[in-house]
């Protein structure tokens, strides 16, 4: 049991819906809610996973459902694709994430924001062997310029920020990315960044998109999102 409800107007909760300059709806919570949140067919898609997957699915889909309530959807089934891509229901998008005890989840109508990507990283050491999965060699060439005081936060910050970078992104192309394909310039001063995508032919739309950032209670909170198209008058 949570001891507390998810927080909608909380400082964190706050800086989360700050990433994005479009309507969205952020909640978010301690994962600390079990299978009495699912839907039958969502117990079933992790009725054989472990006790901690289990629980942040289900912390997931109570404030999915939360968020989406408070744009007027109505309570459905949130069973993701097999490719594991969350399933929106229509007239709504939105991006989940979670870390070692703390979930969120971020929606939006359609008709303001065709796609959103939420990612939170805990602030930890990152392995010195997942500079190189994570950092293109430009990427590394701008850490190795940057001050000392911020080289142990800068490679968690890429790791992240091109992970919401790719939850944006997927509804719009279904494609996969490597870390490699994708190339970020980090402001730091602004929270900000800007991810580019290095393979040739990747969808326009989607092939550069502008990102924000923040740090706050140990944890690491990166946001992308994608307008929606102007509707034809
Ligand atoms: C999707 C992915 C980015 C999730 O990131 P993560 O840090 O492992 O986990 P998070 O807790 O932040 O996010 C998990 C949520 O992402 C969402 N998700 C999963 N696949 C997704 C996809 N293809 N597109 C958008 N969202 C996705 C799900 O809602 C999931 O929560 P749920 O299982 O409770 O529904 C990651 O698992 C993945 O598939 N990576 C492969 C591609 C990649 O990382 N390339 C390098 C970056 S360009």
């Amino acid at each position: 049991m949570c001891a507390r409800e998810p927080d909608v107007v909380e400082s964190s909760v706050m800086e989360i819906a700050e990433l994005f300059r479009r309507p969205v709806v952020v909640v978010a919570s301690e994962i600390c809610h079990g299978d009495e949140e699912l839907f039958p067919e969502e117990l079933a898609h992790v009725r054989a996973a472990v006790a901690k997957r289990r629980a942040e699915f289900a912390t997931a889909r109570m404030l999915a459902r939360r968020a989406l309530a408070s744009l007027g959807a109505t309570p459905i089934s949130l069973v993701p694709g097999a490719d594991r891509a969350p399933v929106w229901p229509s007239g709504y998008t939105g991006s989940i994430s979670h870390c070692a005890d703390y979930c969120a989840v971020v929606v939006a109508r359609s008709r303001d924001v065709r796609a959103l990507g939420l990612d939170i990283e805990d602030v930890r050491e990152f392995e010195p062997s997942m500079h190189d999965l994570v950092l293109t060699s430009g990427e590394r060439a701008w850490l190795r310029r940057q001050p000392q005081e911020l080289q142990p936060i800068l490679p968690i910050l890429f790791f992240s920020a091109k992970e919401a970078y790719y939850k944006c992104q997927y509804p719009i192309t279904r494609g996969f990315l490597e870390f490699s394909d994708v190339e970020l310039t980090i402001d730091w001063p602004a929270g900000a960044f800007e991810a580019r995508v290095l393979k040739r032919d990747w969808p326009a739309d989607v092939a550069r998109l502008a990102g924000r950032f923040v740090i706050d209670g140990g944890r690491i909170c990166c946001g992308v999102e994608l307008a929606a198209a102007p509707t034809q008058a």
